[in-house]
């Protein structure tokens, strides 16, 4: 029987007798007496053995090889003066090896170095294929142990203080409506139909109001067939809740509630609430983002009024055409960014024609209040344009202002992204600082250029806000989304529960009344019969986890993530099958693998 884990040995058990179980992180040989650092998912603790001593354990002592299975029974004692180690939790303690059983060796070569001595950063496709032992180590095991924890905390506050319950909710089911691809699966005993794993429970947890659930929590999986980025997953987990009764201010006041309790219990620290809140239109017009990191400033400035019959048409061209006039002040800007990084083939440029910008206007301020920058535009701005744009944007000596000039997307997208990298460069962002904000007021629909028509920007059971309700193509939406340092975190809603308005959103989207009855007529019947007004919000769990654990990228939240190129580099997953399988599911494929030689 195991008696301790490794990690949690200390002082006061000197003089007892242990049995420990673990893998050989590392054996060092010192002039015939063995040190082996044992390590569990505690963490590590020294074990000693040599001829004298522990003559019964030195023969297997001294075979072990890195990532060897052992058991060991041994006597915690006092490490000599010399060899404590202030680092490790345990380093006041070693264990004199009475016995080691060797439970399991290692057959072959290590495909990397497990133990935590070893600095050297491991290739992310070698970790990804052997993900088991890459979980061994101490970074991914403290990640799956945080993830752990922050799960335990919510659950925690959710059920024993504010009365939630845990509902599943199916995950063969019908296409969810959160505007990703699905994926599908063909259903063998119904030939030719498909069932789509769920984008989010977003139905099944409003019909779960309409059951009379009240307070409803799930940690769910979702699946969107989507493009990849360092925070997305086609597989993932949110922390997904609905509830009845409650207005958006006792929604996001309850949220805080649950942010605040899982804060103080994975970073031990108190939130200060209520946290702020900035409308949609408002950080649009500060940040160009609707996820705004407002750790630092950097704030934009419009000015297309002041350019907007400016004698330079880029200027005056973008507003004739509906676009607007945005300007980057950064201050100090004048030192660190040089002429080459804002012209064509710059860094800085780059970023922002990467965001579809077509250029990038600038004016540096020096001492004196004086303006450098290229005659198209110094000779096209009165003396009055001049002090207004420094007025606006707060200009000193040493200040140098980057221009967006185009379509509204276009600016704010690109001076978002030039913010950011700027941020980072000038290292603006306070790094232990924690910036929680909810984005309110979202419009209600975003145009589709390509299919020409409005669609939902949440999803179209979205509740309009009631000011709003004569003219929906304009309308804010009762929508809001939780941001973590420039992150989303969450985002949810009140619900429509009217039919007559569930109507008109459809008409809005021009979803016609058969094709709304055929997509969701089981939760517009369900609707019919006695539903409570009602609210949720589903927060992304693996991109909470990434923050709190300080990763860059959500793979090092999930303990089996998929690459880029969502595939599973352990499995192997997605493969190929049997053509009888595919025969049985009535499924045929299309596809042509590409002409080698072309
Ligand atoms: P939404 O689509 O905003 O809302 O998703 C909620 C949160 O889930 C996380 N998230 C993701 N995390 C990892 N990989 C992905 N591909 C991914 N997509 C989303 C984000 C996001 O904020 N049903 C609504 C919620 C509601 O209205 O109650 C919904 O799913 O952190």
């Amino acid at each position: 029987m195991r008696t301790h884990y490794c990690g949690q040995l200390r002082a006061n058990h000197i003089g007892e007798t242990v049995t420990l179980f673990g893998w050989a992180d590392r054996r060092r040989d010192h002039g015939g007496v063995v040190f082996i650092d044992l390590r569990d998912r505690t963490g590590i603790v020294q074990i000693v053995s040599d001829p004298e001593r522990t003559p019964d354990s030195y023969k297997i002592a001294d075979q072990l090889r890195n990532e060897y299975v052992v058991k060991v029974v041994g006597r915690a004692s006092r490490r000599p003066p010399e060899s404590l180690n202030p680092k490790l939790p345990t380093g006041e303690v070693e264990i004199y090896a009475d016995s080691i059983e060797l439970l399991n060796a290692v057959r072959g070569q290590l495909p990397f170095q497990v133990s935590t001595a070893d600095t050297e950063p491991v290739r992310e496709d070698l970790r990804l294929r052997y993900r088991y032992l890459d979980l061994r180590r101490e970074r991914m095991a403290k990640n799956l142990q945080i993830r752990h924890r922050i799960i335990q905390a919510i659950r925690r506050f959710l059920e024993d203080q504010e009365g939630f319950i845990e509902v599943e909710t199916p995950i063969l089911t019908r296409s969810t409506p959160e505007g990703a691809r699905d994926f599908l699966v063909p259903s063998r005993v119904n030939p030719g139909e498909f069932f789509a794993l769920p984008q989010s429970p977003q139905l099944f947890k409003q019909l779960l109001m309409v059951s009379g659930v009240d307070r409803y929590y799930q940690i769910a999986r979702c699946f969107r067939d989507e493009d990849l980025r360092a925070d997305r997953q086609p597989e993932f987990t949110q922390l997904d809740m609905e509830m009845s009764f409650m207005g958006q201010d006792e929604i996001l006041d309850l949220n805080e509630a649950l942010m605040a309790h899982v804060f103080k219990a994975i970073k031990g620290i108190d939130l200060p609430r209520p946290f702020p809140r900035l409308t949609y239109a408002e950080a649009m017009d500060r940040y160009g983002s609707d996820k705004p990191d407002t750790r630092y400033g950097l704030e934009l400035a419009d000015v297309s009024d002041v350019l907007k019959d400016s004698g330079f048409k880029v200027f005056s061209g973008a507003v004739k055409s509906g676009g607007i006039i945005k300007i980057l002040p950064i201050p100090g800007g004048n030192e660190i960014i040089s002429n080459v990084r804002i012209k064509p083939g710059g860094d800085l440029f780059k970023i922002a024609a990467d965001a579809g910008a077509k250029g990038l206007a600038y004016i540096r301020v020096r001492d004196g209040g004086e303006i450098d920058t290229i005659g198209a535009i110094k000779d096209n701005l009165t003396p009055e344009q001049t002090q207004e744009i420094v007025s606006r944007t707060g200009a000193e000596p040493g200040t140098l202002l980057l221009f967006g000039a185009g379509l509204q997307e276009v600016v704010n997208a690109s001076l978002d992204r030039l913010r950011q990298a700027i941020a980072r460069e000038m290292k603006l962002i306070p790094e232990d600082k924690v910036n929680l904000l909810w984005i309110t007021d979202f419009p209600m629909f975003e145009w589709n250029a390509d299919e020409q028509r409005l669609e939902a920007l949440h999803h179209p059971f979205t509740a309009p806000h009631p000011d709003d309700v004569a003219d929906l193509k304009t309308a804010r939406a009762v929508a809001y989304d939780l941001v973590f340092n420039g992150y989303e975190l969450g985002g949810g809603s009140l619900r429509i529960y009217q039919p007559d308005i569930q109507q008109q959103v459809f008409d809005t989207i021009g979803l016609d009344e058969a094709e709304a009855r055929d997509k969701f007529g089981f939760l517009l019947e369900a609707f019919e019969y006695g539903t409570p007004p009602h609210g949720g919000i589903a927060y992304g769990i693996d991109r909470l986890v990434m923050l709190l654990a300080g990763e860059e990228s959500i793979r090092d939240a999930i303990a089996f993530p998929k690459t880029q190129q969502a595939r599973c580099l352990l499995t192997n997953a997605p493969s190929g099958v049997e053509e009888k399988q595919l025969k049985e599911l009535y499924v045929a494929s299309t596809y042509e693998p590409p002409n080698e030689e072309t």
